[in-house]
């Protein structure tokens, strides 16, 4: 008997073509059959869709859920966005490999916080990801300073050729288990100390799996286009796809050069280059603040927009500007910095920075090769950026809604087919007879983000049902009412373009 059977939805089917009214029906995890003449016999759940559009289960390409597949299996606040799969270590930090004598938590500065297990290599990630019987499916970068720090601890210098080699060994058995790519975040350490060079034959490995090369750039503020320019020379260098993350012109002096940068990306496209990108849909920033601050020389502007996230040596510090730390406690903005950086375990603090142009957002919204990638990073003890429980409902609620940058069935195609064919998402990303049944139906004209600075922890309105691999994970009847996890349980560790992990290729 079948499954699933969702009726009289306006499909949308992840290629970007206009929405068609369907039935469309779900056995055995995969789509059965797509009807525009209606399904007729029954199904064992049955799904009015009538006034709401499906469309496939959106792509997460820039997520930080290493360590969320194990501390937060149910990932709520990717589900109830209408996120069936993420692309994990971004940024140049993965879970693995890993080193059990090691401390990768902190090397990362938190972000890869909840890793749990004795695995060292990917397929152990995945089989020990896979036991906590995650809702949402996985795929994987092989992070540059994960690799780096393993092999050469915080050395401020290049390689030498034996460690060259084995970081290269590192990247390549990764990929050879099924990672995406290589990640590298340039901005941050032991990244930065890294010359082109070293980024060229390391991205190279990837070449032989036709893998990725996915970048935190070197400068998103002064120095983006001279970044550009050097993630372009990695790409045709190494002979990979090269993608951009969470693009952007951070600082008032360079809003705006991102048409610049978007114009570098057009013409290594018109010259054969592959090249694709993503960005979160705010005007802040988030990370680990001691990345962006010199201890000896506090930056004034940068603190003067700086908000705390989440802060263990100051819990109390949370959800609040620092200026208006500074001004409750009689002190100066740079001295509360300095202050949260160098207390225990300061160098875990994570910060929100207002340092984007909205227009900017816009500009790249717009573009054609743009994907959407929440750079959430799952810390659920503060107050996260919102964009960690709201993305996506904002793009379609907002940016395609309300501002008209870009037409529904095209945005469900850059968060859909694009990544998935992209990524290596193999069988997904489209709604078409014999591809995995990961799907979303919501209501196109009530979608839209709920998660504010203030309570970030908010799950969006007009996400409907949300299906993963055939079985519904997330139920919302609309309005107010809360939305329903299932606990259903059924994502997978993808691998790139292979069938996922643990299932016969
Ligand atoms: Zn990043
Ligand atoms: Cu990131």
């Amino acid at each position: 008997m079948t499954d699933i059977i969702i009726r009289n939805a306006t499909v949308l089917d992840g290629t970007g073509s206009p929405g068609i009214s369907a039935d469309v029906a779900v056995t055995g995890g995969r789509i059965a059959e797509v009807s525009p003449n209606g399904i007729t016999g029954s199904a064992a759940h049955e799904i009015d869709a009538t006034g709401l559009h499906l469309s496939p289960g959106l792509v997460d390409t820039h997520a930080h859920d290493d360590g969320a597949f194990f501390r937060y299996p149910g990932m709520e606040f990717k589900l109830a966005q209408g996120v069936t799969t993420v692309v994990s270590g971004n940024c140049g930090f993965s879970a693995i490999p890993a080193d059990p004598d090691q401390d990768s938590v902190s090397a990362s500065g938190g972000i890869l916080a909840g890793l749990e297990g004795e695995f060292t290599d990917l397929a152990g990630y995945f089989a020990a990801a896979l036991e906590r019987q995650p809702a949402i499916n996985n795929m994987m970068l092989v992070g540059h300073n994960t690799v780096r720090s393993i092999v050469m601890g915080m050395e401020r210098r290049a390689p030498t050729a034996d460690e060259l080699r084995q970081m290269r060994d590192h990247v390549s058995l990764a990929l050879e288990q099924g990672a995406c790519g290589f990640s590298t975040g340039l901005i941050y350490r032991p990244g930065r100390w890294s010359e082109t060079d070293e980024v060229i034959t390391l991205a190279s490995a990837a070449r032989d799996s036709d893998a990725l090369y996915t970048t935190h750039m070197r400068n998103e503020g002064d120095r983006l286009l001279e970044a550009v320019d050097e993630t372009l020379t990695i790409g045709r260098e190494a002979g990979v796809h090269a993608h951009i993350s969470h693009h952007k012109a951070a600082g008032v002096a360079n809003w705006g050069k991102i048409r610049s940068s978007l114009e570098k990306v057009d013409e290594a496209l018109a010259a054969g280059q592959r090249v694709t990108l993503d960005v979160y849909p705010y005007t802040a920033g988030s990370g680990r603040m001691i990345e962006y601050f010199n201890l000896d020389n506090v930056n004034r502007d940068l603190a003067e927009v700086v908000r705390i996230a989440s802060c263990p040596a100051f819990r109390e510090y949370e959800g609040r500007m620092a200026k208006d730390i500074a001004a409750d406690e009689n002190r100066d903005v740079t001295e509360v910095i300095h202050s949260i950086l160098t207390a225990p375990k300061g160098d875990r603090t994570i910060c929100i920075h207002f340092i984007i142009d909205e227009a900017d957002v816009e500009t790249n919204l717009a573009h054609a090769d743009m994907m959407v990638g929440s750079d959430g990073i799952p810390d659920l003890r503060g107050k996260p950026h919102p964009r960690l429980f709201g993305t996506f409902p904002r793009v379609l609620g907002h940016y395609v809604r309300e501002r008209g940058i870009l037409s529904l069935p095209e945005a469900i195609r850059r968060m859909t087919s694009l990544p998935a064919r992209v990524f290596g998402m193999s069988e997904r990303g489209q709604i078409k007879t014999g591809y995995w049944a990961d799907l979303l139906l919501f209501d196109a004209s009530q979608v839209i983000d709920r998660a504010t600075y203030d309570q970030p922890q908010t799950e969006p309105a007009g996400i409907r049902s949300v299906i993963v691999n055939g079985a519904l994970a997330y139920q919302c009847a609309g309005g107010d009412e809360p939305g329903h996890h299932t606990g259903t349980g059924t994502g997978k560790m993808l691998r790139y373009r292979r069938s996922a992990y643990g299932e016969a290729t």
